[in-house]
């Protein structure tokens, strides 16, 4: 709990290794997230389900470890997967290694206690007629009178594909064909975690693909997936594997795995590695791509107002000395035509470590600079930019600084950054414009809450 790296307000175990968020699911009104997990050390292994639950997704409460690498089938690792309610019986779909195999586990009402199937695995090959890249985490949704299933695979030397599968229990299931498959030259011959699921009038599929997360939207007809156009889910460099699911206020949420960006030998000293993103809401946008942003519920983890201005111009720029490195800033930036409004965080009184994100109102690009993040020298360094949409020429900043996390929100765009600071003064925040005038019509800073959980609260 010493560590200025680790974050106070994003999920992350207790100890050891996290990476992909499994299962999301709210369940008889409680959230619940799994994840890939080994509580012994921090690097991936023998992964199992690590669980934990919340009632708002932003205060979460570690629960005993779900699902254990015990079975023949399973022996090197509980890999990732989903969780659905079969009508009031909570089932966890995974895949066991090796060799790959999808299995599944029914739980107890309670949450607390999943008995693996005796028949695992359910689909125990891949399609015999194709030459697969990969075959892992299971995607389930219903649809009608029966359960849909999309796999992550990939066909050799054509690209990365989503397998369908049907079944009417969970346990038979039958394959149907491959529901989309991609140009290897363009987005790689292997697709992991892919989330297909219904926003708005269009369907969207996340896949994780080559250390990035890239979505398509398009439409689902006859089993076959039309995808009209392609982005990113997140352009920071920091968050892979990303899961979404509809809650029961039917809002589309993701969470996704922000992994570390240090050297190993750092990670192994810490102890653990991997956080989990903020929760965020997907929406389609009027242009048909997609929006992020947190979920309003984020909003009450904001403690002390500790700067609040209203119609400022950034022009001459300033500092606030902070004691904290648990903020959240918000701006709402004016119409403009030009000028670049730089909110440098995690800084230091001398400017040797600082990391800048960067709204430029004329290029209407969002960036995040990691260069001068930390003096640590084997930490990743990089400048990341994203184009912002157009909202009448407004920008809504939201950056959300969690010690080691960096997230920065502007108009449904989203950038991460896992950085590293190594000065105890590192904590300030320097606002300016660079000379050229840029009106805000709010700016406000606030600590944010310490939530981490630190022992298991349920029920
Ligand atoms: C993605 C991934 C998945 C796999 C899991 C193993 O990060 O490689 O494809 O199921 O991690 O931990």
């Amino acid at each position: 709990m010493d560590d200025t790296h680790r974050p106070k307000y994003h999920y992350l175990p207790a100890r050891g290794w996290m990476n992909d968020p499994n299962g999301l699911i709210q369940f008889e009104g409680k959230y619940h997230l799994f994840c890939q997990h080994n509580p012994e050390w921090p690097t991936s292994g023998k992964v199992l389900w690590g669980h934990a639950a919340s009632d708002d997704l932003v205060r979460w409460s570690h629960l005993p470890h779900a699902l254990f690498p015990d079975m023949p089938y399973d022996s090197d690792g509980v890999w990732s997967g989903c969780a659905v309610n079969d009508n009031g019986t909570p089932v966890l779909i995974y895949t066991g290694v090796h060799p790959e195999v999808q299995c599944i586990a029914i739980g107890d009402r309670d949450m607390l206690h999943f008995r693996k199937y005796e028949e695992n695995p359910v689909i125990a090959a891949p399609p015999r007629d194709l030459e697969v890249t990969g075959f892992r985490d299971p995607y389930v949704w219903r649809n009608g009178n029966e359960w849909l299933m999309v796999i992550g695979s990939g066909i050799k030397d054509k690209g990365g594909a989503i397998l369908l599968y049907r079944s009417d229990d969970l346990r038979k299931w039958e394959y149907l064909h491959p529901a989309f498959v991609g140009d290897s030259n363009d987005t790689g011959e292997m697709w992991e975690c892919p989330n297909f699921i219904r926003i708005s009038d269009r369907w969207v599929l996340f896949v994780a693909v080559n250390s990035r997360s890239i979505y398509f939207v398009g439409d689902f007809d006859d089993g076959r997936f039309v995808p009209v156009y392609r982005g990113e889910t997140d352009l920071g460099g920091s968050l892979y594997a990303p899961q979404v699911f509809r809650d029961q206020s039917r809002r589309v949420v993701l969470f996704g795995w922000l992994w570390e960006r240090q050297s190993p030998e750092s990670q192994a000293a810490a102890g653990w590695a991997g956080v989990q993103s903020l929760p965020r809401v997907v929406t389609l946008s009027p242009t048909g791509h997609l929006d992020f942003a947190p979920v309003p519920e984020v909003d009450s983890l904001r403690d002390d107002l500790l700067f609040h201005s209203t119609m400022t111009d950034l022009k001459r720029g300033f500092s606030l000395e902070l004691q904290t490195n648990t903020i959240e800033i918000a701006a709402e930036i004016e119409p403009q035509d030009f000028g670049v409004c730089q909110i440098a965080v995690l800084r230091s009184p001398d400017g040797c470590e600082e990391t800048v994100v960067s709204c430029d109102l004329g290029a209407r690009t969002l960036s995040i600079d990691t260069t001068k993040s930390s003096l640590d020298e084997s930490a990743v360094r990089e400048l990341r930019s994203v184009r912002m949409s157009d909202r009448d020429g407004r920008v809504s900043l939201r950056i959300f600084v969690d010690r080691s996390v960096v997230e920065a929100y502007a108009n449904g765009t989203v950038l991460t950054a896992r950085v590293y600071p190594r000065k105890a003064d590192s904590t300030q925040v320097r606002i300016s414009a660079g000379g050229v005038s840029c009106p805000v019509g709010s700016l406000d800073v606030w600590r944010i809450m310490d939530v981490s959980p630190t022992a298991a609260t349920f029920p």
